[in-house]
């Protein structure tokens, strides 16, 4: 970035100036929120779009609670035209599995003017957030923080003086109609990398390069308050918590900070055992703390700066600044920005990947598993569409959530049948598919209550030839060990070096370009839930299983969870006189 918009970057910095917080004292409660989300106007990165807000904002509200709390998000649509829900990223939802808000698969997606109640407790300290999931929503910008403080009288066994919560997305100014219509498309438009990267909902787009020949058209204005870079205020010689989630709809994500160190604590709202980064990277649906000190050289202020990993980047790093006080903050920093990593060093990626591990006293995985589901992971062809598959199926979502229809054992609503356990031998994921064409289905994998699961993520070659892509998968109502990495294709053999003595628990991991990841959870809560890749173009295009268990446990769904599909019929046939 040339010097001249790094100085224009530091004559709007003034107007967002966030401080450092430090949480109040409360006893556990339930905490009340009344939303309603709409299509607004902002500028996130100076240029004028519509985006989905919150009451307004951009992002959403922060949610601000202690573990043990119950929180009650009354949620009304305002949008004009469609549905909506929205997920609780990280959130177990143990006992209500209705509230994990994904459409047709916790419920019916909320129509325009209608309100839904999501109640849920948070159980666990923890950096969280919170984002659509219908369609491709949470890339409109349908995104905001969900922080769980310790419970009183509970402490998270590391010290810090202040803290910094910085919640990480990708930005494009295509709208998500274009997109999707574009990955539904044959051939197929992929939407291609994001225009800027957001800090809270904050960047610079080069503003001389954005047209705008239509009369009355949103402009781009690099002096919108909306946009002006995000400035982190500190005091020398202390210890700051730096939250860091990642909502990106595409984009692999790398931090860091200059002249600072950082010391990793707590990966998706568990502790880690400490080590020291002078960078991380951050995958989409991920979240991190880390402890910075403030020990540098007190007259200067620092960038800190957010780039763009695993796909050759097109789009200009976000930039924050820490601001040493009394410094003003306007006060550029001595040295330039932090030099990252290559996009394609994946050895620096891996092994940040491999040195996350829980920290001491954390509970150990089962020792053994009483299943192993494999997933290849690959780009196919259906009827000439491009799609991502698993084992072979692209995932395409029934009209009635799976969570009414399998608890009230509707035929049909679904496909019924198995969706494979694994893929053939002889496929070489080294390569593209052999034959592409594959399959669209709505089957569910059905896993006993309680048992314990292992799945291997296989990665592979997508239709290109040397071409093998990033993708952080997500596993909804569980946290999982992550019990092993490898390159190629995994064997048998890899079981016995799993490590099982101190496994990371985390909801989201990646898998590396011909990599495999193998993870192990106990299936201990009744319901249904997606896994699936957490780019969100991807989801779209097919990529995510189906999980299901105990759903004949599942308590009492609240009616509007079930008002549409197949289940509102039922309702229907049930109260009629
Ligand atoms: Cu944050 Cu199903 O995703
Ligand atoms: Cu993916």
């Amino acid at each position: 970035m040339a010097t001249s918009s790094l100085l224009l970057l530091l004559l709007l910095i003034s107007s967002c100036i966030i401080s450092a917080l430090l949480p109040a004292a409360s006893a556990s409660k339930t905490r009340h929120f009344k939303w309603e989300v709409g299509y607004i106007y902002a500028s996130p990165d100076c240029n004028e779009k519509i985006l989905m807000g919150i009451n307004g904002q951009f992002p959403g509200p922060t949610i601000r609670a202690k573990a043990g709390d119950t929180i009650h998000v009354e949620l009304k649509n305002t949008l004009h035209t469609e549905g909506v829900v929205i997920h609780w990223h990280g959130i177990r939802q143990f006992g209500t599995p209705w509230a994990d808000g994904t459409a047709s698969i916790s419920q019916c997606a909320i129509d325009p003017e209608e309100t839904f109640v999501y109640r849920f407790r948070v159980e666990k300290a923890g950096t969280y957030f919170y984002h659509g999931h219908y369609g491709m929503q949470r890339a409109a910008g349908l995104y905001g923080s969900l922080i769980v403080d310790a419970a009183d009288g509970e402490e998270e066994p590391f010290r810090y003086d202040g803290e910094f919560n910085l919640l990480l997305s990708d930005w494009y100014h295509q709208s998500i109609y274009d997109q999707m219509v574009g990955l539904s498309s044959n051939p197929l438009r992929w939407i291609g990398e994001p225009q800027t990267l957001l800090i809270n909902g904050r960047g610079q787009y080069n503003c001389s390069l954005a047209a705008h020949p239509v009369e009355g058209s949103n402009a781009c204005r690099p002096t919108s308050k909306d946009c002006a870079p995000v400035v982190l205020r500190v005091l020398p010689n202390k210890t700051y918590r730096l939250r860091i989630a990642s909502t990106t709809s595409l984009s692999s994500l790398n931090l860091a900070i200059g002249n600072h160190k950082m010391v990793v604590v707590e990966a998706d709202g568990n502790h880690v055992e400490p080590f020291t980064v002078g960078d991380i990277d951050i995958y989409s649906g991920e979240s991190y703390s880390v402890l910075v000190t403030t020990d540098q050289n007190p007259s200067s202020n620092y960038w800190l700066s957010v780039g763009v990993r695993g796909r050759k980047p097109k789009t200009s790093p976000a930039l924050a600044i820490v601001n040493y006080r009394p410094n003003s903050p306007s006060k550029l920093p001595e040295s330039g920005p932090p030099m990252a990593p290559e996009w394609n060093d994946y050895n620096h990626s891996k092994s940040f990947s491999y040195r996350i591990l829980a920290r001491r006293g954390a509970p150990k995985p089962p020792q053994s598993a009483d299943r192993r589901i494999v997933l290849l992971n690959t780009q196919n062809k259906i009827d000439g569409y491009t799609k991502w598959s698993i084992n072979n199926v692209s995932l395409a979502l029934p009209p009635t959530p799976y969570l009414g229809s399998m608890r009230y054992r509707l035929k049909n609503a679904f496909d019924a049948g198995m969706p494979p356990e694994n893929f053939p031998p002889s496929y070489d994921v080294m390569r593209p598919p052999p034959n592409p064409n594959s399959t669209q289905s709505s089957n569910a994998y059905v896993i006993g209550l309680n048992s314990t699961v292992d799945v291997i993520l296989q990665n592979a070659n997508a239709l290109a030839v040397n071409v093998s892509e990033i993708h952080p998968w997500h596993l909804h109502g569980h946290e999982f060990w992550v019990v092993g990495y490898g390159d190629g294709r995994f064997g048998e053999k890899e079981v016995a070096r799993f490590n099982l003595k101190n496994p990371p628990l985390r909801n989201t991991v990646v898998i590396f370009p011909y990599g495999w990841t193998a993870i192990r959870f106990v299936a201990d809560n009744p319901g249904v839930w997606a896994f699936h890749c957490h780019i969100e173009p991807h989801l779209h295009m097919g990529m995510g299983v189906i999980f299901a268990e105990g759903v004949e446990h599942v308590g009492k769904i609240p009616r509007e969870a079930l008002a549409c599909g197949m289940t509102a019929k039922m309702l229907m046939d049930k109260h009629r006189p």
